[in-house]
């Protein structure tokens, strides 16, 4: 937190408790309960990068045990082990831990190509399927797995896409919805990376399996590695899915063996003229939304009458978000049946004033009333540096942690995920088809989908559309 030139020393000693005490307040007690005894018992299918990291966070939510872990390797499964802790039976084979009675549910953390098959063999024997993004690889498994989910109302399929759980994401969502931003025509997405992925070494594992995100028989890219979380950022704001999409892709700066494109920009087409742009490129990682302060991916989401800056952030960088409003909106037009506006043509004036950036104010800042003395110090606090540009409000909880809390709850209680079925289709469908349109070098209308993987003559069951 940087001091301002204009905060005297008692102001800024006391602000400086106030983010203290209030960042410990959000954060809760640091103290660990035992495992609920009936929480969900859950398996993990793929324990690599991913799936450990699930674990790490996994290893304080007291509402899920693990009881199974499965890797083709033992490295894996030892590290997952560690992470996890206690003793979780331990698989080579996903089919064997499905077998499993003792396991409820289960999270597919494999590699992309394998995403349908494990889903599928899980969905089959009876479990919970928490799948990572992208949700399913190829277009038949889009059709295949509607029919297998829709066949089992009972059992919960949740997608790993963890912004649909964030606080920070859902406040932007409320204030479009509450027309702040005006008509949200434009949509700007970026993940650079300096340097992109490395090939690297793994003992005993063939290399193209350990490198399998670089390899297009294993894997669908950037797009589907990337782009896929922000696409469906994209879709959620302006409520709409792509009409079409095209852009232009090539394999210009990562020779080492790998056959996915590294340069990458698309350009979707959605209803009403509305745009996405997204970009992936390696070489640099700087990102121009919230005043250059976070590296790498974020959106900026593009109003009549504001723009919303955000990121998702990591670990260490929780989730952020900067509202400017627009300086020169136009007026919102109310119906008046006598008086008839004048417009005159003409050229506009360049505006070259902006805004200062607003806080998107989430639940801990706002009053409520009952607190305490000292809480209402703490948000009074907490604004003071918000309107002095000194704290940037930021989410209190790891939007991974609230997903993976969710998914045990809706496994429990029933209910629909705010990643579901439909939600992870229209992703993997808008990665498959933008990797056509940059292979083929063509615009391609989200439609096509309906006919891609199914038999001369076949129709796709429909989308369900959800309120
Ligand atoms: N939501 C997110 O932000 C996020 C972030 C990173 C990765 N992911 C997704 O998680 C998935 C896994 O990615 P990763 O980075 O962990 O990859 P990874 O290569 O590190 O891990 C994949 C693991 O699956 C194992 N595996 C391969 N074949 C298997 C089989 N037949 N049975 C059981 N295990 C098998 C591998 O041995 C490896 O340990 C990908 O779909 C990726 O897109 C999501």
């Amino acid at each position: 937190m940087a001091e301002s030139k204009n905060m005297t020393r008692r102001e800024a000693v006391k602000v400086a408790g106030a983010a203290t005490i209030a960042t410990m307040a959000a954060s809760g007690p640091l103290i660990r309960t035992a495992k609920a005894a009936d929480g969900v018992k859950y398996g993990m299918i793929g324990t690599g990068s991913r799936g450990t990291y699930l674990l790490k966070h996994l290893k304080s939510i007291d509402s899920g045990q693990c009881v199974a872990i499965c890797d083709i390797t033992d490295d894996a499964l030892d590290k997952a082990q560690q992470t996890i802790g206690g003793s979780p039976k331990r698989y080579k084979d996903w089919r064997e831990l499905l077998a499993d009675k003792n396991v409820d549910a289960v999270f597919v953390t494999t590699p992309l190509f394998l995403h349908f098959p494990a889903t599928k063999d899980a969905l089959e024997a009876g479990k919970h399927v928490f799948c990572e993004k992208s949700l399913v690889f190829k277009p038949e498994e889009v059709h295949a797995l509607r029919e297998l989910v829709e066949a089992r109302p009972k059992q919960i399929l949740q997608t790993g896409l963890q912004r649909r759980y964030s606080e920070m994401y859902q406040a932007v969502r409320n204030m479009i919805e509450k027309g702040l931003l005006g008509e949200v025509t434009y949509v700007q997405a970026q993940w650079h990376r300096n340097p992109g992925w490395k090939m690297k070494d793994v003992p005993n594992v063939p290399k193209r399996m350990a490198n399998w995100r670089l390899f297009r028989e294993y894997s669908g890219g950037l797009v589907a590695e990337l782009a896929s979380h922000q696409i469906d950022v994209a879709d959620w704001m302006m409520g709409m899915t792509p009409e079409a999409v095209t852009g232009l892709g090539s394999h210009d700066f990562m020779k080492d063996g790998r056959d996915i494109l590294d340069n990458i920009q698309l350009i979707y087409k959605y209803p009403k003229g509305r745009r996405l742009v997204w970009t992936g490129v390696p070489g640099t990682s700087h990102w121009a939304g919230v005043g250059g302060a976070r590296t790498e991916m974020g959106e900026i989401i593009c109003g009549t009458q504001g723009t919303v800056h955000i990121t998702i952030g990591d670990d260490n960088n929780m989730p952020i978000g900067m509202w400017f409003r627009e300086p020169n909106p136009p007026k919102v037009e109310t119906a008046k049946k006598d008086k008839k506006e004048k417009y005159v043509a003409g050229a506009t004036m360049v505006a070259a004033a902006g805004s200062r950036p607003l806080p998107i104010l989430l639940s801990k800042d706002l009053m409520t009333g009952k607190e305490s003395f000292l809480e209402k110090e703490m948000k009074f606090a907490r604004l003071w540096l918000y309107q002095k540009g000194i704290l940037v409000p930021e989410e209190p909880k790891n939007p991974v942690d609230t997903e993976l809390e969710a998914f045990f709850n809706y496994c429990k209680n029933g209910g629909r995920p705010k990643a579901d079925l439909e939600v992870g289709l229209a992703d993997s469908a808008a990665v498959i088809l933008s990797n056509i349109a940059l292979d083929e070098g063509r615009m391609v209308q989200f439609n096509e989908i309906d006919k891609m993987g199914l038999p001369a003559g076949a129709t796709a069951k429909p989308a369900v559309k959800h309120g």
